[in-house]
């Protein structure tokens, strides 16, 4: 029997079949659109897309003799968090998703804050009201396009858009329903208080599962789209960090995550609801019953190196091609091409200091208006500086997660890296350094879609439970020490980064001139 995971992530679909024993046979990624950013700090997808992707992915690894359809044993589902899809009462997408990036909704956080009281929110959802989460999108719509909201009849999360394509069932998992701010995350359901409080109809919801339950089956026309068989059932999953923390075997307490995508995430599985008072790290279900996870969050990890690359290319002096890609594709991975660059230069960038907060940041400072910055030239600083700084300075955001897991007494035994910040030997270095400490890379480091996968293959009774599952499966690949003198350099570093939020902060509510 073979499992199949799919993830809905921001740049792409992914899709990964494995065989019984967990093993990967096949992936395959498409890309989204882009996201649409209308104005700053909008982000915008069509579920669409998604399903476009998502089919397309699916078909793509079916197609390559890897297992038949008939060999699919089960799927799972996993992807981008918080986003609002919209559906009107024939289930047509009524305007794009306001994805989990986007800040617009801060008059709405700071509205449904007054209303129901700061601590309530945190009593009823284990989170405070954040910009990125779903209920303050949906106020939003509410308030500026009434016209849009009269006719919504169902919201979904990403990834269960495309449930609904595959299935025509609308669920959810806890996981996933946790970043909504309108799920009880202790009580693992939908919040009667917050959602009396908000005035949203729980009919509008889909139902919540266990992220390794059934929720459906691959209807007919879900069959025709993905070349999957028609019957094939399909489990909860849950949304991307959870599942990729099953991916990597983060299930456990002691066990924590580092992962950079787009987004960047340090991760750790918790045995009750942890809460940090200032609500700076989410509190969430994790996709193993019983189980929960804290989680900070950098927005502009992956997405700073991305930006760079976007606007200044990939490699010195070559701006051309940038635009269209082609010159990069020619010469090899863009990103590798830019980490060869930045060990180019020395730890701690000769100074040279990045603050990623290019939309707004959430752990720690919780701010959607916070901006990014490049600190500390001279005329001497070069391209590679500047790269080096940009990795660093993520790996510095996510440090600023661990200091507050140390505040809260989450234990920390073991850091796995995920995502690009795994694929790079120099920024698994820096990590290993701004850490503090080891970091592993696990076998088989395919992100979400694997967790998904492994999700599948517990709904389908191959593995008892998803800590059977991991224990099966997930194999340490590399470990990096830290150096203890780069370590202590880097110390000092992150102490200055520590500096910038505040002095870019008085920049930005100084009046214009
Ligand atoms: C998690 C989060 C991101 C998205 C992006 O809270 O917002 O990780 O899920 O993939």
């Amino acid at each position: 029997m073979n499992f199949l995971g799919i993830d809905v992530g921001t740049g792409g679909s992914r899709a990964v079949l494995t065989d019984a024993s967990g093993q990967v046979v096949a992936s395959a990624t498409i890309e989204h659109e882009p996201f649409a950013s209308p104005r700053a700090g909008w982000a915008e997808q069509d579920a669409r897309d998604w399903w476009r992707a998502s089919a397309a992915a699916v078909r793509e690894v079916l197609s390559g003799g890897a297992a038949s359809a008939e060999e699919v044993g089960c799927v799972g589902l996993s992807g981008q968090m918080h986003g609002s899809v919209l559906l009107d009462e024939r289930g047509e997408v009524l305007r794009p998703a306001l994805i989990w990036c986007d800040q617009r909704t801060d008059a709405q956080c700071r509205s449904i804050t007054e209303r129901v009281g700061a601590a309530r929110i945190i009593e009823l959802t284990s989170n405070p009201a954040l910009t990125g989460f779903t209920l303050p999108k949906l106020l939003w719509v509410r308030e500026q396009e009434p016209d849009v909201w009269a006719r919504v009849r169902s919201v979904l999360l990403p990834k269960d858009y495309v449930r609904l394509r595959l299935t025509g069932e609308r669920a959810t998992d806890v996981a996933d329903a946790s970043g909504t701010l309108l799920f009880d995350v202790a009580g693992r359901r939908w919040s009667r208080e917050m959602l009396d409080a908000a005035g949203i109809d729980e009919r509008l919801l889909p139902r919540v599962f266990e992220s390794p339950e059934v929720t459906g089956h691959v209807t007919a026309e879900g069959a025709a789209a993905t070349g999957l068989r028609e019957g094939t059932p399909i489990v909860a999953g849950a949304g991307d960090q959870a599942a990729g923390a099953v991916g990597m075997g983060i299930v456990r307490p002691g066990a924590v995550s580092a992962t950079i995508g787009t987004s960047g995430v340090v991760f750790a599985a918790t045995d009750k609801p942890s809460l940090d008072a200032g609500g700076r790290v989410h509190t969430f279900c994790h996709a193993v019953p019983g189980r929960w996870h804290v989680m900070g969050v950098t927005q502009g990890a992956g997405l700073s190196l991305r930006w760079f690359r976007e606007r200044f290319g990939a490699r010195g002096g070559t701006a051309q091609g940038v635009s269209d890609g082609t010159a990069l594709r020619e010469s090899g991975d863009p990103y590798d091409l830019l980490c060869d660059e930045a060990a180019g230069a020395p730890p701690g960038s000769d100074g040279v200091l990045w603050a990623p907060y290019l939309m707004g940041e959430r752990t720690p400072h919780l701010d959607p208006h916070a901006r990014a910055a490049l600190t500390g030239l001279t005329a001497s600083h070069t391209r590679a500086h500047v790269v080096r700084a940009i990795l660093e300075g993520v790996a510095f955001s996510l440090r600023d997660t661990f200091e507050i897991f140390a505040e809260m007494g989450v234990p920390v035994e073991t850091i796995r890296l995920g995502g690009g910040g795994a694929r790079s030997a120099l920024w698994r270095q820096i990590q290993a350094d701004v850490y503090g400490r080891a970091v592993e890379t696990v076998e088989a480091e395919e992100g979400a879609a694997y967790g998904a996968a492994l999700l599948a293959g517990v709904g389908a009774g191959a593995w008892p439970s998803v800590d059977a599952a991991c224990e099966a499966v997930v194999r340490v690949a590399s470990a990096t020490e830290p150096d203890a003198d780069v370590s202590r350099l880097l110390a000092r570093q992150y102490g200055r980064f520590r500096a910038l939020y505040p002095a870019l902060r008085a920049i930005a509510e100084s009046p214009a001139q």
